[in-house]
Formats: structure tokens, C-alpha cells, sequence
């Protein structure tokens, strides 16, 4: 099985659980992470955004709490269990997002199409993440803003890092209805996102300026943005 098609899988058989082991993977803090990513896209009422590895819609959501009911957001992710679980959350009238089944490293939509872009937890699943930023890059106009939201390990603790995880997920996985195969494939992911620096690099070279980042909880989680150079 191809990469991505091993990781749709693991996210395809996760989706009910998707919630509470991202609440467990961040100790809680998720959410305060995905908003500070829905701020740093610089969105405003009535503008297009894309939440691109969108998962059950959370950032999404997020993100349509700043442009809409005038504005619209697209959430895209390749597991249709996840994203079943988004549209069941977009119901409220007021939190309107279209949440479509698809491949965020080629997405149906033309250049410059939207105003900003968010991608939490997505790049690392790929083989090659420049190639995921590319895109985000490719849809996004002259002057959005892309941002990329990572669970990181820890600088000085990369090491004890990866073994609690590989301690704690399968753990997890008992406590939580048990795949102890998906678990440890999404916790293994998280050791295969560039660091904060080379990531910057990647986004710089893509066709972003002014790339920034920022770390919370000690490096847990890694926030960067640029915008995109016309
Ligand atoms: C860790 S989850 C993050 C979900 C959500 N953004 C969040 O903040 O909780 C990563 C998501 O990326 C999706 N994904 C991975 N590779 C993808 C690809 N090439 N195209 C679309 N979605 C992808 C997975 O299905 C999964 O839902």
C-alpha cells in the first residue's frame, strides 16, 4: 500500500475516535492551537478561505466564525470518515462550511482562488511536504496567507518524545476502543515534520515571504506562516 493510502486508512478507521485522540495527543490544548492558526490566516468577513487536511472540521469551523455567513470555507481532507464527521458539525446555520472528499496535494481548484489557507496536522503525513505546501501555495492569491500547524516534538526532548509515544499510544489505543496499528502510524508521523527552521525554508522556497513561526507548550506544537509572493 502506497503511503497516503496507508494513512487515509488509518484516519478512515480512527474517524469516531478522532476527537478525543487528538484531545489526548495535545493534552487538551488542540483547540487553543487550531485558533491562534485561524488568526494567523489574517482572514476577514466576506473573504474565500480552504482548510486543507481538514480531518472532523474543527479549524474549519473556526475559520468560518471569522469570514462568514457573506464569506465561504472549504474543508478538504482525503478520509470520507472524517470528513462524515465535519459535515455533522457544520450543521449550525451560522458555522456554514463545505466540506469535500480529496487529495490536498492536488486539489480541484483553480490558482489563486482563495484568500487564505490553514493546514493543521496534514503536511507530515506526506512523503514529501514541500510538495503539500506547493499546492496550498498554488490556491491561495498574491497576498493570502498559508498556515501550517503541527503537533512537533519538543526540541530538547525529540528522543524521550518518541518513546512516550510509542509507549502511550498504544496505551491509549486500549483505553480508547483499541487499533493499536492506526495509533501508532499517527503517532509515528509526528517525528517526520521538519524542524521549525527547515520547515520555514520549505515554505520560503515554495513562493512565501515574511515566513514566520511560533512554539507552544515547550515545542509541543509549531505554528508557521508566510504570504504568498506575487
Ligand atoms: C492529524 S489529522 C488533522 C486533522 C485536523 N486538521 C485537525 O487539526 O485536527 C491529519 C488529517 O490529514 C488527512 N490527510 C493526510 N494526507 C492527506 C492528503 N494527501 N489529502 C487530504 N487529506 C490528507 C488525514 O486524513 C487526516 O484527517
Amino acid at each position: 500500500m502506497s503511503t497516503a493510502a496507508l494513512d487515509r486508512d488509518a484516519y478512515e478507521r480512527i474517524a469516531p475516535r478522532y476527537d478525543l485522540v487528538s484531545t489526548v495527543m495535545t493534552l487538551g490544548l488542540g483547540d487553543r492551537w487550531r485558533r491562534a492558526a485561524a488568526g494567523a490566516a489574517d482572514l476577514s468577513a466576506g473573504q474565500r478561505a480552504l482548510d486543507a487536511y481538514s480531518g472532523t472540521g474543527d479549524l474549519a469551523l473556526m475559520l468560518a466564525d471569522r469570514v462568514t455567513p457573506r464569506g465561504e470555507v472549504v474543508g478538504m481532507d482525503h478520509s470520507p470518515g472524517m470528513i462524515a464527521r465535519a459535515r455533522l458539525k457544520s450543521r449550525a446555520p451560522q458555522r456554514q462550511c463545505r466540506f469535500e472528499v480529496g487529495d490536498c496535494t492536488r486539489m480541484p481548484f483553480p490558482d489563486d482562488h482563495f484568500d487564505g489557507a490553514t493546514a493543521s496536522g496534514g503536511l507530515r503525513s506526506l512523503e514529501d511536504p514541500s510538495v503539500g505546501i506547493r499546492e496550498l501555495v498554488r490556491v491561495v492569491r498574491p497576498g493570502g496567507r498559508v498556515v501550517v500547524l503541527e503537533i512537533t516534538p519538543p526540541e530538547r526532548l525529540r528522543r524521550i518524545h518518541a518513546r512516550v509515544l510509542r509507549v502511550a499510544m498504544p496505551l491509549a489505543s486500549g483505553l480508547l476502543g483499541g487499533d493499536p496499528q492506526a495509533f501508532s502510524h499517527i503517532a509515528g508521523t509526528v517525528h517526520h515534520v521538519p524542524a521549525p527552521a527547515a520547515m520555514a525554508a520549505l515554505m520560503t522556497a515554495a513562493g512565501l515571504g515574511d515566513v514566520r513561526w511560533r512554539r507552544f507548550a515547550g515545542g509541543m506544537a509549531t505554528l508557521h506562516h508566510g504570504v504568498v509572493r506575487p
